[in-house]
């Protein structure tokens, strides 16, 4: 890695792997992983539990602001802590799921996270749907993940207990309400990891920031 800060994102849409992926190559490279999509799913828990209308973005904001909102970008997993409490637990949940597109959908919420998000120092990993085209466009390396609808369902329901049937429909809705912010950066590198193992894709990621670095 180079000695100065450098930023590599991994975007694509839900359960495409790319949190995994991310992990283990922040790991790899020795540096921190920061996982986007926590801090929407954090905005979505406050909204759900305080019983905020998730269509009133000012009233998510003002919500938000009464807290103490913190990313920690432990090496064993990203923690999140809402007034010193940790939430970690509470945030992939089908009610947070059901509703996080909503509640990410407003830019007003989508600045909230991201001026978060570029506070963060050093060298990281980091994951969402937008953090190569919009957040950190001068990202050192950009990389975009996609799979087929039926088998990012298939690799969510060995996480959650819950049917292929539903849990496909609950991907399709997620994906219709995500479109408008998961699109690819023009100069990221698109993997198809339907047909790949977790360990393949890892290995295709780091080959190619290799190669890259290697040319420079
Ligand atoms: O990556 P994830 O599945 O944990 O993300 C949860 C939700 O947050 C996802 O449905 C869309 C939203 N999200 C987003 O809009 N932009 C990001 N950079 C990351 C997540």
């Amino acid at each position: 890695m180079n000695p100065v800060p450098s930023i590599i994102t991994l975007d694509g849409p839900a359960a495409s792997g790319k949190s995994s992926v991310a992990q283990r190559v922040a790991d790899t490279l020795g540096v921190a992983f920061v996982s986007s999509g926590l801090l929407y799913r954090l905005a979505t828990l406050v909204t759900l539990q305080r019983d905020v209308d998730a269509n009133d973005v000012a009233a998510i904001l003002a919500e938000l602001d009464l807290h103490d909102v913190r990313l920690h970008a432990d090496p064993n997993g990203n923690r999140l802590t809402l007034d010193d409490k940790d939430v970690t637990d509470e945030l992939h949940t089908d009610a947070v799921d059901g509703a996080v597109s909503i509640v990410a959908a407003h830019p007003e919420l989508r600045a909230w996270v991201n001026a978060r998000l570029r506070e963060i120092e050093g060298s990281f990993v980091i994951d969402g749907r937008d953090m190569g085209r919009d957040v950190f466009p001068n990202a050192a390396h950009k990389f975009f993940l996609t799979a087929r609808p039926e088998v990012r369902a298939a690799r969510r329901v060995g996480e959650r207990s819950a049917d292929l049937a539903a849990v496909t429909e609950a991907i399709r809705q997620r994906d219709e309400g995500d479109q408008r912010q998961s699109r690819p950066a023009d100069d990221a590198t698109l993997i198809d990891t339907s047909d790949l193992t977790l360990q393949q894709v890892i290995d295709r990621v780091l080959d190619t920031i290799h190669a890259t670095e290697g040319a420079t």
